[in-house]
C-alpha cells in the first residue's frame, strides 16, 4: 500500500446498530479500511443517500458477501492511499466512486475501476450524488432498454435520485420523456428537468396519457419501479418492441399481467440490480459513463438535482426525509 499521506487508524462511521427506524443509525469509532490488491482508500468527503440503504437499515437489504456492513452506495473524495498494483490514480486525486456499502464513513476502499473524476466545477455533494443513479440508469435504460434518440421513454418515480437522473439523460441523448410523480410539485420539477410531459398518477391515468401523447403507439422504453399492478398496466403502456426494464417493486414484488401482450407487442421485460454485479460490470460501466456523460456533466448539460445535505452523523435525519416522501432528488451525507 503507497500512502504518503497520514492516515488515521481510527474513523467516524455511522453503521446499523439493529434493523429498525431512522434513529437505528447511530456514529461509531471503527478502523480505517485497508485497500486491497487494485483498490484505492478514498478520504471520504461527501456520501449520497440512496432507498436501498433504507431497506438495508430496516434489514431488507443485506450486503454483498465480503462488503462493509455499514451502508453507503456511493462517495466523493480524495484517493488517500493505493492498494498493491492499483494504477489508475494516484493520492490526492479527487474521486468519485460506486461501493459495494461503506459510503457512511470518513475512510471508504473501492476498486480503482469502480471510481470516476468528480466532473470539473462539481463540489463533493454534487459528485456523491452522482454514481449509484448514473450507473443505474446508463445500465438499464441505455444497456439493457436500448433506448434511442426519438424513440419515447417512460420513467415511473420521475422526481426521486433515479428518476431525476433518467429524465435528463433520455432527454440529452434525444428521447421524448414522459414521466410520473406523485403530486403537482412533483410534477413540475419533472417538467423543468427536461421531460415532455409529467403524469401525476393520483389524479391521471398514466396509460391513457402516454397513449395519447403517443398518438396510440405507446412507450418504447418503460423504466418501473413500482411493479405490482403496475406491470399489468405497463404492458398496456408499452409499444411494439418495447422494453420494459425492472429496477425495483415498491408498489409490491407480486403482479397478474396479461402475457398475451408479451407476444402480439414483441416486448421484452427485463430487470437487474446493480450492487451485487461484478466489480468487472461496474468497470465497464464507469467506463461508457465516463465517455458518454461525463462530458455532459462538464457542461452542465446534466447535472445532479440536489435535495437536502445533512451531516454524516445525523445520517438518521437523511433517511427520516427520504422515507417522509417530499424529497426531489438527491439526499447527501457531509462527511467533511
Ligand atoms: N435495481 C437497481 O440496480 C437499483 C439501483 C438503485 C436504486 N434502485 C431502486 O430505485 C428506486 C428509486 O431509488 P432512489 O434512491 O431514487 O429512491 P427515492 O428518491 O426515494 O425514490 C423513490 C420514488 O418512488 C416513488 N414511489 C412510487 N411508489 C412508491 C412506494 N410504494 N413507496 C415509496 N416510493 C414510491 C416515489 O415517488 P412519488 O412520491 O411520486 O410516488 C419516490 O420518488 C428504489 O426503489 C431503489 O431501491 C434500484
Amino acid at each position: 500500500m503507497t500512502s504518503p499521506a497520514a492516515i488515521p487508524e481510527k474513523m467516524t462511521a455511522v453503521a446499523i446498530s439493529s434493523p429498525g427506524g431512522p434513529m437505528v443509525l447511530k456514529p461509531e469509532r471503527r478502523d480505517v479500511p485497508t485497500p486491497e490488491a487494485g483498490e484505492i482508500l478514498i478520504e471520504v468527503k461527501a456520501a449520497g443517500v440512496n432507498r436501498p440503504d433504507v431497506f438495508q437499515r430496516q434489514g431488507a437489504y443485506p450486503p454483498p458477501p465480503g462488503a462493509s456492513d455499514l451502508p453507503g452506495l456511493e462517495v466523493a473524495g480524495i484517493v488517500a492511499a493505493l492498494g498493491e498494483g492499483a494504477t489508475r490514480w494516484r493520492v490526492g486525486d479527487k474521486v468519485c466512486a460506486l461501493t459495494p456499502g461503506g459510503g457512511y464513513a470518513e475512510y471508504a476502499t473501492v476498486h480503482e475501476s469502480n471510481a470516476l473524476p468528480i466532473p470539473s466545477g462539481f463540489t463533493f455533494t454534487e459528485a456523491a450524488a452522482l454514481p449509484e443513479t448514473f450507473f443505474t440508469v446508463w445500465h438499464n435504460v441505455f444497456e439493457r432498454g436500448g433506448l434511442k434518440s426519438g424513440e419515447t421513454f417512460l420513467v415511473h418515480g420521475g422526481s426521486s435520485g433515479i428518476g431525476t437522473t433518467a429524465i435528463q439523460l433520455a432527454s440529452a441523448f434525444g428521447a421524448r420523456v414522459l414521466t410520473t410523480a406523485g403530486s403537482a410539485d412533483k410534477c413540475g420539477a419533472c417538467e423543468k428537468l427536461g421531460a415532455d410531459r409529467a403524469i401525476n398518477y393520483r389524479t391521471e391515468d398514466f396509460v391513457a396519457v402516454v397513449k395519447e401523447v403517443t398518438e396510440g403507439k405507446g412507450a418504447n422504453v418503460i423504466l418501473d419501479m413500482v411493479g405490482g399492478d403496475y406491470v399489468a398496466r405497463n404492458y398496456t403502456a408499452a409499444a411494439i418492441e418495447g422494453r420494459i426494464v425492472q429496477i425495483a417493486t415498491l408498489g409490491g414484488a407480486v403482479g397478474t399481467t396479461d402475457f398475451s401482450k408479451l407476444m402480439m407487442k414483441r416486448l421484452v421485460h427485463t430487470g437487474s440490480t446493480l450492487r451485487p454485479r461484478t466489480v468487472e460490470v461496474k468497470a465497464g460501466i464507469a467506463a461508457a459513463l465516463e465517455a458518454q456523460v461525463w462530458p455532459l456533466l462538464a457542461a452542465r448539460r446534466v447535472a445532479p438535482v440536489m435535495d437536502m445535505i445533512f451531516p454524516l452523523r445525523e445520517a438518521w435525519r437523511a433517511h427520516e426525509r427520504m422515507e417522509e416522501g417530499d424529497h426531489i432528488g438527491k439526499i447527501v451525507l457531509d462527511v467533511a
